[in-house]
């Protein structure tokens, strides 16, 4: 069989790329903000704020931060580890300590401990060690809604310790909202050192995609022509991730064709196997309400050039497809949780936006999926549901 890919695991969602076009300084940035902590020389607890969309290369800077930063640190003769923990699925303070003890690769004992103790243990063997820790909390909003107190904890340690803090803390949040459960002087703590990354430009996904495909297929498979064809996709969302998942999807395309290279072609078949076969499933996932809300936002971007809606147009055209589904619509605080939950899992985007003396409005986006063809799933999904029925077991009532 004809090879396309040299590797095709460097495309995969796991594996971190040697180097990343146009975040290098966003790198330097944070090497620097971590510079004397990653030396060794005891300066308290850093802590780095990382925002951004999706795809933009959060988690993909982070780690590679920390292998840079466990690099300088050996060569400067200071014991230094990096561990990342993705809160989506380390949802309790608890859960991130266990978590970090098992990355470091340490057996310390958690099990029917209290997390101040557990914390206690694991400064203690850092100090021991004479190591410094640092921690990244991907997604950490998951965490700050499960457990408000958990990042402000981490923030805290070290404050009683004569060394000081032997961890610093590196926190992703997808936009500056994320800290609003806090108080002023907690947020402080974060938004000195806040480094945001922007959607990419269509030049910069260009260029992002032109070295991903080196790595990752044999010279002269993927042609200047397909990488546009890709950019074409992918420009308008700026997101890093779509894009290497259409250029992955149209080398198995490719592949499958017995092709000596991608075509143009490939990439639209590797754009029309995207939507509906990695949302399909999880929209099943979704609560009767949370489908009716989302299909509220179809309808509404499905007619609508306008890149965002308020909350209230959305809580509004929510009633009016609740109706027609024949079931009443939730209240209001309701409704704004079903929001976060659907921002949360990724299908909406909120941002909140102070307007003056009007106060703060709530404006939502759909950055993942094609209005149309969500629109199509979701009401194939309530049609064929009985979605009726779910009702008492997915939705208590507030
Ligand atoms: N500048 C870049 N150069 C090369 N690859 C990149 C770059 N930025 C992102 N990527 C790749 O794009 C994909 C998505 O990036 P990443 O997972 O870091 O995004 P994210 O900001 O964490 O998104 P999310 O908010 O959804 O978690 C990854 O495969 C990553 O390796
Ligand atoms: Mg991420």
């Amino acid at each position: 069989m004809v090879k396309v890919f040299r590797d095709e695991d460097r495309l995969s969602p796991e594996y971190v790329p040697s180097r990343l076009p146009h975040r290098e300084d966003e790198l330097e940035h944070l090497l620097t903000l971590f510079s004397s902590f990653i030396a060794g020389k005891r300066v308290g607890q850093v802590r780095a704020l990382l925002t951004g969309p999706t795809g933009t290369g959060k988690t993909a800077l982070t780690k590679l931060f920390g292998s840079r930063a466990e690099e300088l640190a050996r060569k400067s003769g200071a014991l230094l580890r990096h561990v990342h923990v993705n809160c989506r699925l380390h949802r309790t303070l608890f859960s991130v300590l266990r978590r970090t003890i098992e990355s470091l690769g340490i057996t310390l004992p958690t099990r029917g401990l209290a997390n101040e103790e557990i914390l206690h243990n694991l400064m203690t063997y850092l100090e021991r060690e004479g190591m410094s820790l640092i921690l990244t909390l991907d997604e950490a909003e998951v965490l700050i809604r499960e457990e408000q107190d958990a990042v402000y904890y981490l923030a805290r340690i070290g404050e009683e310790r004569s060394e000081g803090s032997r961890i610093s803390l590196v926190l992703i949040l997808r936009g500056l909202e994320g800290l609003n459960v806090f108080d002023a002087g907690t947020r402080t703590m974060f938004v000195t050192n806040v480094i945001h990354l922007a959607e990419y430009s269509a030049g910069q996904l260009r260029d992002i995609i032109g070295f991903r495909a080196s790595e990752a297929f044999h010279e002269g498979v993927v042609t200047d022509e397909v990488i546009e064809a890709i950019v074409d996709q992918a420009g308008e969302r700026g997101d890093a991730r779509y894009a290497i998942e259409l250029l992955w999807r149209a080398g198995k395309f490719a592949e499958r064709d017995g092709s000596l290279k991608l075509t143009a072609e490939h990439v639209r078949k590797a754009a029309a196997s995207i939507y509906p076969a990695i949302r399909r499933e999880s929209l099943h996932y979704l609560s009767l309400h949370e489908k009716l809300v989302l299909l509220a936002v179809a309808r509404y971007f499905q007619g609508n050039d306008s890149p965002t809606m308020t909350a209230s147009q959305l809580n509004r055209l929510y009633a009016l497809v609740c109706e027609e589904n024949g079931t009443m619509p939730k209240a209001y605080t309701r409704f704004w949780e079903i929001l976060q939950k659907l921002e949360d899992q990724g299908f909406i985007r909120i941002r909140v936006l102070s307007e003056g003396i009007r106060g703060r409005r709530s404006y939502i986006a759909l950055p993942e999926i094609p209005a149309s063809i969500l629109g199509r799933e979701l009401e194939a999904i309530l049609r064929k549901g009985g979605a009726l029925s779910h009702d008492a077991r997915d939705e208590p009532s507030p």
